[in-house]
């Protein structure tokens, strides 16, 4: 015996079969992205998906001015949203620079973080009629969706300033910020409780402010070298405003797709705070518990040797096996198609050519392995930080372009660094270690690097870029 249920169609109908297949292919997306063959078909579902969302949202609201003739306002208000977001979005995506685009990331998690608060108060203005029960629901869908927007909003913003270099990369250390960020938290469950029974605007407002404050405070609070933990958290954070707002204006679509982007994010700082030897609670709740580093490694660290191209050219023709490990610098001096090309003729000579990638080097999560993959690196000699750390000390040279917190041995072998504990690449234990950087500047981290002071450790000054151009042409 089976139940068939069945009804007119209506445009609710469809717009809701429509949010269903934009949903799956958002997980289809997810999964493509998780793997480099796959990542460019994932990037089509996902847009695909996005596509589909937007038509059905578009054929609502659609309906609904037809029907009723109020839509209408609505819908001049939605195309033209659409029209100004979609140029100011292409325009932004067409000219990003690669090094650019974690700051851009943090900016668009800040825009989730408005709309959340947006929307949430917006259910505050207009709350429907609704039972006692659903009316508490809805007190505490407004309340929680708005503190969540709002620490999302201001901790996306100092994320974004900390990234482009607007605001120090230092940790803010106020004294007492476990006990703010704690006290924060207990001041908002206790005004959720009165405000789902009393819902007053200017219990709003303070809930307002204290997560503006909060959110601020976390991110400030973490040091340069976790930053990468706090993107992939404020994603997971932005996911969950954009869930709480979906159950507001009751859009299933949000509601999947933000737990799906809350979630993720949220696997992928854990993924990261594993990777660094970080704790995971400590991260998020803005660096709990973590003390002020002891030492900024700035002892004076002797004399440093330089090579010049040519001379790296020739040990280059020696060596037997080679290791590049790429950092930021090869991001910023687009190095990627020469240290391609290097690659490639090394292996023509017969030298085994691999590449050893720190799992945050660059800016982004997977930064050098999408600049390799432009360049056509095959992806076997391709390997991460813990599949080639063990072949280091057999390695003859290792050629580091733009790299430095991820091959910094402070980490390893100073417990007062502000990096102590984070694992890096082990690129000492080579024969010979070069170093592409223009400087003798610290990384990102703000930590000096004793790598460069090794005796095994030679610098090869200039453009990343330039200097292996210099290189191909000695060969
Ligand atoms: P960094 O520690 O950022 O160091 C990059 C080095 O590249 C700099 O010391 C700089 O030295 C050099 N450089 C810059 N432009 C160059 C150019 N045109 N040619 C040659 N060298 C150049 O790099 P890393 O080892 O990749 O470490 C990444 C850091 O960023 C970590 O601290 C990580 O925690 C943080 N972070 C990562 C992410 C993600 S998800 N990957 C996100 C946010 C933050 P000179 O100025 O002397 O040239």
């Amino acid at each position: 015996m089976s139940d068939t249920v069945t009804g007119p169609l209506t445009a609710d109908s469809i717009a809701g079969a429509a949010y269903v297949v934009a949903a799956l292919l958002f997980i289809l997306s997810l999964a493509g992205l998780s793997k480099h063959e796959k990542a460019r078909a994932g990037v089509i579902y996902g847009i695909t998906g996005m596509i589909i969302a937007l038509a059905a949202t578009i054929w609502l609201t659609v309906q609904d001015a037809w029907g009723t003739g109020a839509g209408l306002t609505g819908l001049v208000l939605l195309v033209a949203a659409v029209i100004v977001g979609g140029a100011i979005g292409f325009w932004r995506a067409r000219v990003v620079e690669m090094t650019g685009m974690p700051e851009l990331i943090a900016l668009l998690h800040s825009f989730v973080g408005l709309a959340a608060v947006l929307v949430g108060w917006n259910g505050h203005l207009e709350a429907p009629a609704l039972s006692p029960d659903l009316t508490a629901i809805h007190h505490a869908e407004v309340f929680i969706g708005v503190f969540i927007g709002a620490v999302t909003f201001t901790g996306s913003i100092v994320a974004f300033l900390k990234l482009s270099a607007r605001m120090k990369s230092s940790p803010l250390m106020l004294p007492g910020k476990n006990a703010i960020n704690l006290g924060a938290l207990a001041a908002f469950i206790a005004l959720t409780v009165w405000y789902v029974n009393d819902s007053q605007l200017w219990l709003l407002i303070v809930v307002t402010l204290l997560a503006l404050g909060l959110g601020w405070h976390l991110v400030a609070s973490i040091g340069g070298g976790d930053m990468p933990v706090v993107v992939s958290m404020l994603n997971s954070y932005s996911g969950w405003a954009a869930a709480a707002a979906g159950f507001l204006l009751n859009n299933d679509l949000l509601i999947i797709t933000g737990a799906l982007v809350g979630s993720s994010g949220a696997y992928l700082s854990y993924i990261m705070c594993k990777a660094m030897n970080r704790s995971f609670i400590s991260v998020i709740a803005g660096g709990f518990g973590i003390a002020a580093p002891a030492s900024k490694g700035d002892a004076d660290q002797g004399e440093h040797r330089e090579i010049t191209a040519e001379a790296t050219a020739e040990m280059l023709t020696n060596a037997s096996s080679v290791v590049i490990t790429p950092g930021y610098g090869m991001a910023v001096a687009q190095a990627q198609y020469p240290v391609a090309e290097l690659a490639h003729q090394l292996r023509e000579r017969g030298v085994n050519v691999r590449f050893g990638i720190h799992p945050v080097a660059g800016r982004l999560p997977g930064h050098m392995n999408v600049l390799l993959a432009e360049a056509k690196v095959p992806y076997d000699i391709v390997l991460e930080m813990d599949e080639i750390n063990d072949d280091l000390g057999d390695t003859s040279v290792v050629l580091v372009i733009g790299a430095n917190d991820t091959v910094n041995p402070s980490a390893a072998e100073d417990p007062g660094s502000p990096i102590a504990g984070m694992p890096v690449l082990k690129v000492w234990e080579a024969e010979n270690v070069i170093v592409f950087k223009r400087s003798m500047a610290a990384g990102y981290a703000g930590v000096q690097n004793p790598l460069f002071y090794r005796d095994n450790s030679q610098m090869l000054f200039g453009d990343a870029k330039t200097r292996v151009e210099d290189i191909l042409k000695a060969f």
